[in-house]
């Protein structure tokens, strides 16, 4: 199949389209971004790398960062990771609070923001942040084979400066027990965890390490890399993610910066962009340029 012609394919239609969604507003670095941008790359598992549009333009990557810190967090702590977080999709918006009430300061899943700031706090637990983000940074710089990745302060003191909510999140599990850092660590860790700026084609590049063939980094061993998947494709798109399963069939972890990676198993990872989101918080283009891929492709886990 000719791939390079397939993601120039839809980066054209992706130009075109007129219903773009809308940028994030809520952390007011992330509104200045331009919305007509859109970029795909693809890195397939036999070492091919296709990119299109504004692939090789950065963009803060937001909630992808938490599978990286998932991945991290695993790592260091196996299943005990799961006394403090579920597995199940929550439902609910991303940055919600309501279930967490209910049930009693442990959230659904790693990708929800409640979940993520656990998953933090994993890390971080008997390390400085300056350590922990040290640490991330050379894992996503592994996985993509690029040492050029870093953190947009800008971006991370934007979020700092806004982020009430999940400050609200974070407070309300150590209510509960389930916090071990100071709040303020944990969450200014987290706002620079979501602040790392990739490229599409550093996203893709990085995302090999899930695919599970080819030359990819091997930085997950195989049974933990199927559970980040699966917790990608029912958890990855928060309450859409039934509907990008439904419409995509691949695992995938969007994010509010309009970024979203995508694993192909065993065949390929593919990074899409795109700054207008949908009501769910989920790149608007960027999901139906996924969709358009695996349909052409025939990659839906499914098929
Ligand atoms: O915590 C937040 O609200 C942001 N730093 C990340 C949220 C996010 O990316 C949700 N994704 N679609």
């Amino acid at each position: 199949m000719d791939m390079q012609g397939t993601v120039d394919a839809i980066a054209d239609a992706m130009a075109g389209e007129t219903d773009r969604g809308a940028v994030a507003r809520y952390i007011p670095e992330l509104a200045k971004v331009d919305p007509a941008r859109f970029g795909i790359a693809v890195a397939t598992a036999d070492g091919g790398l296709y990119a299109a549009g504004d692939a090789r333009v950065p963009f803060s990557i937001q909630s992808v960062s938490k599978v990286f810190t998932l991945a991290l967090a695993l790592g260091q702590r196996g299943d005990a990771l799961w006394r403090r977080v579920g597995r199940e999709p929550s439902g609910h918006a991303f940055n919600s609070i309501l279930q967490l009430e209910h049930e009693a300061g442990l959230p659904r899943n790693p990708f929800i923001n409640a979940g993520a700031l656990v998953v933090t706090d994993t890390i971080l637990e008997g390390h400085q942040p300056r350590e922990v983000l040290g640490e991330l940074l050379r894992f996503v710089r592994a996985a993509s084979g690029d040492e050029a990745i870093h953190i947009d302060e800008a971006v991370a003191a934007s979020e700092q400066r806004t982020g009430h909510r999940n400050t609200a999140l974070a407070e309300f599990m150590a209510a509960h027990g389930n916090m071990v850092n100071p709040v303020a660590l944990t969450c200014g860790t987290y706002f620079h965890q979501c602040a790392i700026e990739m490229t599409c084609v550093q996203l893709a590049l990085a995302g090999r390490f899930l695919v599970g063939a080819g030359d990819g980094p091997h930085l997950v061993a195989p049974p933990r890399m199927r559970r980040i998947l699966a917790l990608m494709m029912t958890c990855g798109h928060y309450d859409a993610s039934g509907d990008f399963a439904y419409r995509v069939g691949l695992p995938g972890k969007s994010g509010v910066g309009g970024g979203i990676l995508v694993i192909a198993p065993g065949r390929a990872s593919v990074a899409v962009w795109s700054p207008g989101l949908n009501r769910n918080g989920n790149s608007a283009l960027g999901t139906r340029a996924v969709e358009r891929l695996a349909r052409e492709t025939g990659w839906s886990v499914f098929e």
